[in-house]
Parts: structure tokens; C-alpha cells; sequence
């Protein structure tokens, strides 16, 4: 007995082709659902990902995406990011060394050091209040992009036989039940101690590139909201809320 009761875990919805699993979540909040529910496409013909880029999902790959409504306000809400993330790092240490796992903020998990997955969230106000949230992940499993922006790599690169789409998207959900749970319960200051200890390149220089606009600094910790602390040349601190960060290349 561990003491820690079962998490119930939201239907899953196989889906054999979908353009995206975010704009399946998207119609299907719009027109009105109201239960929680994972969607998993085994194929995208338009994946999506950050800032308008496209995001391929390789046969064999998972792409899923979790709705669901909720009464935190909109800032509090795109926390759920880091849920993600962490949910995302134990569905992988289920398959690979523990050690090779980090997540880059925001919310890139890394597997080597390479990107091995990519986290969406999307959301708008739901018909019945509060918001609806579109927690889009996509994990290569199989297979890595052969269009990546940035290298990426596979579980597949580390074990011969990965898990299923459908497999990974069981361990997915559990695995992200119970880390809402922690931040329901705990609060983000939880979520944002776990994330810190699996965090890549804290302490280490970095280039963080925001819109229009690029700074260097050292990226010193996570703050109690979920923004980056960037420390300057000058010895300044810069709160980063939004954008990309690149750590000696990576
Ligand atoms: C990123 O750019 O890193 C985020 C990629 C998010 C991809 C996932 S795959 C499942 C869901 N459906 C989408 O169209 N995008 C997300």
C-alpha cells in the first residue's frame, strides 16, 4: 500500500486520422462538451505546433490532446503546461534511463538532450463559464521528424520495441491525473519543484528569444508563476513569460 488512492482518468478517443487533435478538442468545446476527454490522433494531417509551426506526427508517434474545463483564471489556467511536462517525463521514464530525461523551458521535453516532444495549450471560454483547455502533446515514439526545425530524437533511439500510440496515451493520462491532482492539491509551487528538478540548463547562459526581441542571460530559476528568471550582464533580472530559450545550441 503506497497510501496514494487511484486517479480516475478521463475517456480516450482513438481517432485514425484527424487534421489536428487541438482543433478536434477545439470544435468539440465549442459545440458544447463538457466531460473531460483525451483525444489521440494516430495520424495528423495538420499537426500543430508553438507559434504557428506545423508539427509532424510520424505513423507510430503519439499526438493527443486532453479538453477539459476549468474556473482558474486564464494565467493560472496556461499553467497547466508544466503538468504537461512533467506528465511527459514520467510517461518517458517508463521507457528510457530516468537521467536522460529534462524538460526546457517552457515546456520542451528533452530525452539526450534532444526535443522528443512538444506541448500546446490552447484554450477559450466555455459556454458553461470558465475556460476550455486544450492540452495538446505530441511524443515521438516511433519515429523522429525528418522536418525538424531543431534536432529532435525518438524513444525508439533508446529501445527497440517503443510503446504504441495508444499504449503511451494510457500511461500519458494516468500520468497526467495525477500530477493535476498534485497541483490541486499542493498548489504550483509543487508543480514548479518537480518541474525544477528535472529543469535543462538552469545556472547555465542562455539565449531566451521573445517576439521581436532576443536577450542573453543566465537562466536562474522558475518563478512562483511559471516565468523564467533571467539574469543579465548588468546584473538585472528579466522575468521571461513567453518566447524561446536556447541553451549552447540546444
Ligand atoms: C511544439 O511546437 O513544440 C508543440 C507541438 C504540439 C504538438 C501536439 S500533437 C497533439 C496536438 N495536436 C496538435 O495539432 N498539436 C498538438
Amino acid at each position: 500500500m503506497t497510501g496514494v488512492s487511484p486517479v480516475t482518468v478521463p475517456p480516450i478517443v482513438v481517432l485514425d486520422e484527424i487534421d489536428s487533435t487541438n482543433a478536434e478538442a477545439r470544435r468539440r468545446a465549442e459545440a458544447g462538451a463538457v466531460e473531460p476527454l483525451w483525444l489521440v490522433g494516430l495520424r495528423q494531417t495538420a499537426g500543430r505546433g508553438r507559434r504557428g509551426r506545423a508539427w509532424e506526427t510520424g505513423e507510430g508517434n503519439l499526438a493527443a490532446t486532453l479538453l477539459f474545463r476549468t474556473e482558474r483564471p486564464p494565467a493560472e489556467a496556461a499553467q497547466v503546461s508544466f503538468v504537461a511536462a512533467l506528465a511527459v517525463a514520467d510517461l518517458l521514464a517508463r521507457y528510457v534511463p530516468s537521467h536522460l530525461i529534462s524538460l526546457k523551458w517552457p515546456n520542451d521535453p528533452l530525452l539526450g538532450g534532444l526535443k522528443v516532444s512538444g506541448i500546446l495549450v490552447e484554450s477559450g471560454a466555455s459556454p458553461f463559464g470558465g475556460l476550455w483547455l486544450a492540452v495538446g502533446i505530441g511524443v515521438n515514439l516511433k519515429r523522429k521528424p525528418i522536418d525538424a526545425e531543431r534536432p529532435a530524437t525518438a524513444i525508439a533511439t533508446y529501445l527497440e520495441a517503443p510503446p504504441s500510440p495508444q499504449e503511451a496515451a494510457e500511461v500519458l493520462a494516468e500520468a497526467f491525473e495525477r500530477w493535476l491532482r498534485t497541483w490541486d492539491i499542493l498548489g504550483f509551487r509543487a508543480i514548479a519543484d518537480a518541474w525544477t528538478a528535472r529543469a535543462h540548463g538552469l545556472g547555465e547562459p542562455c539565449v531566451a528569444r521573445l517576439g521581436h526581441e532576443t536577450v542573453e542571460g543566465v537562466a536562474e530559476a522558475l518563478d512562483a508563476d511559471g516565468a523564467l528568471r533571467l539574469r543579465l550582464a548588468d546584473g538585472s533580472l528579466r522575468r521571461i513569460t513567453a518566447g524561446d530559450v536556447f541553451f549552447g545550441g540546444a
